[in-house]
């Protein structure tokens, strides 16, 4: 009795002490692969007695949940947590939309075990708004084994004149050479290949980050249009609007030789049980030493509620936990974000990504994928996928490209 008396009024006098963390967590990983990776993330937070409430928003590449993200902040109902790209994070910043999370940084010590180049991403006027999950790269090559033996290729290709050649045995055999699911990222993703490949990584950086325009009107940006429509010839009838997943499943499925994709092509085939090196093979594409990195990251958002602020603060930290870094990145096809995390249990796709990644630190290899958001705010980035897209989807010239990429960049920057 007395008990149900006391209770009220100590929940009313010590919120602190008994706010339940809590978070609402907005993210597009709905994929084999990408579930089996949030539900690492989700069983950590809950086994540290977190209350997580899903809120997924499928669609690859995640332009859906930045439209659901946008209509919640307008309408006043801001996710506590949300899968967010340093662009985006940037701009949702701006607005002081998000909260500061410098108490947690301090305490776990972000600034001694997260890579400098991150910290920048995640912080707002030198503040961390935002947590970083992985590394991810876009470079790569998905292929079939047995289907490039059948042409007698033991190799992916090293050059595209070589990926050209591939592709044209595979087709004269009967098999699709490339796997592509026709969504704007996705041929935006073929598209920065070509330009790391074809014009090297100091054109990718004043092409596509610097916008030069000297550079996006090149004879190597038309080249780079060229190779687009040869590889238009490659790909089946049916790649309209399909999703990047079971455009991967095809190459699983030996329907199709080679898919270009991020490296969370991989964790669709772990999720289906295959075996890198045996069953599938991971290459980067054709580039010196490029490495086109995407890294996921969680923006809180500014809500108010003890048990959401206390949800925010322990996800964040447990998000840069060692353990967590390991388990979830083994599972999502990515390596961890935090430094010195232990690989002896990541596949070989993983140790050449790694290593791929520290070469590409000393030769400013590193760049951001346009594909994913990585590289642009919202409106720059919107203009190269409306050019690429229209290109890519119709008979337009390179030169008639090239004009409408400068436009587009133009009109994007007013
Ligand atoms: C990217 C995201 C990856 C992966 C991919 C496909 O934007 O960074 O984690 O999920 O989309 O949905």
């Amino acid at each position: 009795m007395l008990a149900a008396i006391c209770l009220p009024v100590f929940a009313l006098t010590m919120p602190n002490a008994r706010a339940e963390p809590t978070v609402e967590v907005l993210h597009y990983w709905t994929s084999g692969g990408e579930a089996k990776a949030a539900s690492a993330l989700k069983k950590d937070f809950e086994g540290h007695g977190g209350k997580w409430i899903d809120s997924p928003v499928a669609g690859g590449g995640g332009s859906a949940a930045m439209t659901v993200l946008r209509s919640r902040v307008l309408s006043g109902d801001a996710p506590t947590a949300v899968q967010l790209k340093s662009p985006a994070i940037l701009e949702w910043a701006e607005q002081g939309a998000l909260a500061n999370l410098d108490d947690v940084a301090t305490k776990e010590h972000w600034n001694d075990i997260l890579p400098k180049r991150l910290q920048t991403l995640m912080q707002y006027d030198g503040h961390y708004v935002a947590v970083p999950v992985n590394i991810h790269r876009t470079d790569m090559i998905w292929a079939n084994p047995e289907l490039l033996a059948s042409v007698g290729a033991g190799d992916v290709p090293k050059s595209w004149d070589e990926f050209n050649t591939l592709a044209e045995k595979l087709q004269a055999k009967g098999v699709i050479p490339l796997a592509l699911g026709g969504q704007p990222w996705q041929e935006v993703i073929l598209f920065e290949n070509v330009v790391l490949g074809i014009g090297g990584t100091e054109f990718y950086q004043k092409a596509l980050i610097d916008l030069d325009e000297e550079a996006l009107k090149s004879d190597t940006m038309k080249k780079v249009f060229d190779e687009m429509r040869i590889l238009r010839g490659f790909v089946d009838a049916d790649f309209s609007g399909r999703d990047w997943n079971l455009t991967t499943a095809m190459v699983m499925n030996g329907k199709a030789a080679m898919q270009i994709m991020g490296d969370w092509a991989k964790g669709e085939f772990l999720a289906a049980g295959k075996v890198p090196g045996k069953d599938f093979l991971c290459v980067s594409t054709p580039s010196k030493d490029g490495y086109l990195f995407n890294t996921d990251s969680f923006a809180m958002f500014e809500v108010s509620g003890d048990d959401k602020v206390a949800g925010q603060k322990l996800l964040a930290e447990l998000i840069v936990g060692e353990k967590f870094q390991e388990t979830f990145n083994l599972l999502k096809g990515s390596i961890p974000a935090r430094l010195g995390v232990p690989m002896d249990k990541f596949d070989e796709c993983a140790l050449q990504s790694e290593k791929d990644m520290q070469a590409s630190q000393g030769s400013d290899g590193f760049l951001p994928s346009v594909g994913v958001d990585m590289a642009l705010p919202g409106a720059l980035t919107g203009a190269i996928v409306d050019t690429v897209t229209s290109h890519f989807n119709s008979d337009m010239s390179s030169d008639d490209a090239v004009s409408k990429l400068l436009e587009n960049i133009e009109l994007a920057r007013d």
